[in-house]
């Protein structure tokens, strides 16, 4: 699958992906805020690949790969994923520290946004972080999100948790 924003290109990953996505989850800056999780190897962002595919194969949606149009350089990962055990999809984004501060990470989640809630018809995205992460929950809110309090989140304490919704969500700049 493919969505296309104004200078991003975010793909299905392939196996070719894999040593990119390891780097990307292998940094120190990249993961500050992130949950503790096993550590990355080559067999594991292969795996991750392949079940990206499945993901995407079955519901219609997963983690993508982002590049810049311009360049063509991989920039980060952006994308839903189902919550295991629940039916809450939540919207997750990494990017290398190279492109941050440049607006990718909202121009990704408004593009991921409004291609679940158009084209896929989901109901309801979420999105969860550490309060300490301001990046990441001001990605949030200028993507339009809600903020619905601090939560426990499985398994996540105390974590910012933001809602959008079809019925309710716009595009920034816009109304609904
Ligand atoms: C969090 C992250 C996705 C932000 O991506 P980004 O492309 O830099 O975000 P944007 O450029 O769209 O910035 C959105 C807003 O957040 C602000 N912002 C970004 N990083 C910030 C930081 N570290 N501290 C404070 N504000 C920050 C930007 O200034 C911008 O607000 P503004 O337009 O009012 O100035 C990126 O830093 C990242 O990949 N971090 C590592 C992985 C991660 O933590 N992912 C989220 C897990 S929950």
């Amino acid at each position: 699958m493919r969505i296309e924003t104004e200078r991003l290109d975010l793909r299905s990953a392939t196996l070719e992906d894999a040593p990119l996505l390891l780097d990307l989850f292998r940094r120190p800056e990249v993961r500050k805020y992130l949950e503790p999780s096993p550590e990355w190897t080559i067999e594991r962002a292969r795996q991750a690949v392949e079940y990206r595919r499945r993901l995407e194969a079955e519901r219609g949606f997963a983690q993508l790969v982002v590049r810049t149009k311009v360049a063509g350089d991989f920039i980060g990962n952006a994308g839903l994923h189902p919550i295991l055990g629940s039916s809450l999809i939540e919207l997750l984004y990494h990017y290398l520290p190279t492109a941050w501060g440049k607006g990718y990470g909202t121009e990704a989640a408004v593009a991921w946004l409004d291609y679940a809630f158009r084209s896929l018809r989901i109901e309801k995205v979420i999105a969860v972080c550490i309060p300490q992460n301001v990046g990441s929950w001001r990605v949030m809110e200028k993507a339009g999100m809600r903020y619905v309090g601090l939560e426990s989140f499985f398994g996540k304490h105390r974590v910012k948790k933001y809602v959008a919704e079809r019925g309710t969500w716009a595009p920034p700049g816009r109304t609904s």
